[in-house]
């Protein structure tokens, strides 16, 4: 990788975006696997809803827009297993929503379970992205990218 991957700014916005994006995908994540351990059965019936929300509303529009835009320029960069391994993980987690759509909500043990198993991929899909996805952003010389990027590593880092 070198300062000529940088294509125009239109792409380290599109990373940017996709960066502050992973960057609450892992708050939901944790937030998922707070509630899988402390939450008590009616509580887990009222988040689901809000689950199943950010599931379908924002990380599979954000799973979208990294399989259409952002995993082809990496892959052209070289980072073809790594993509390949990311696809991998989004056909994973989009199992686990379906799951989790299927769970009664009588079945406290059984939407524990799903709320725990999604927490998990998820930090682990996000641990795994920043270690690649932001490589080129690392070298633009713009402040906020670097601030942003470190946070995101601290987080992932942190959990
Ligand atoms: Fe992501
Ligand atoms: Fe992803």
């Amino acid at each position: 990788m070198n300062g000529q991957n940088l294509s125009a700014g239109t792409t380290c916005e599109r990373l940017r975006r996709v960066l502050r994006e992973d960057r609450s995908a892992w708050k939901h994540a944790v937030w998922i696997g707070d509630l899988a351990e402390q939450a008590d059965a009616p509580a887990l019936v009222r988040e689901r809803e809000r689950l199943q929300h950010f599931l379908e509303h924002h990380l599979e529009p954000h799973f979208a827009k990294e399989e259409q835009e952002i995993f082809p320029m990496l892959a052209e960069r070289g980072f073809v297993r790594q993509v390949e391994e990311a696809i991998r993980q989004h056909a994973e987690l989009r199992r686990l929503r379906a799951r989790l759509a299927e769970v009664s909500s009588g079945d406290e043990g059984g939407m524990r379970a799903a709320f725990d198993e999604i927490a998990r991929q998820l930090r682990a899909h996000v641990r795994y992205e920043s270690s690649f996805v932001y490589d080129d952003l690392k070298l633009a010389e713009v402040e906020e990218y670097q601030e942003d990027i470190s946070m995101l590593l601290a987080e992932v880092a942190g959990g």
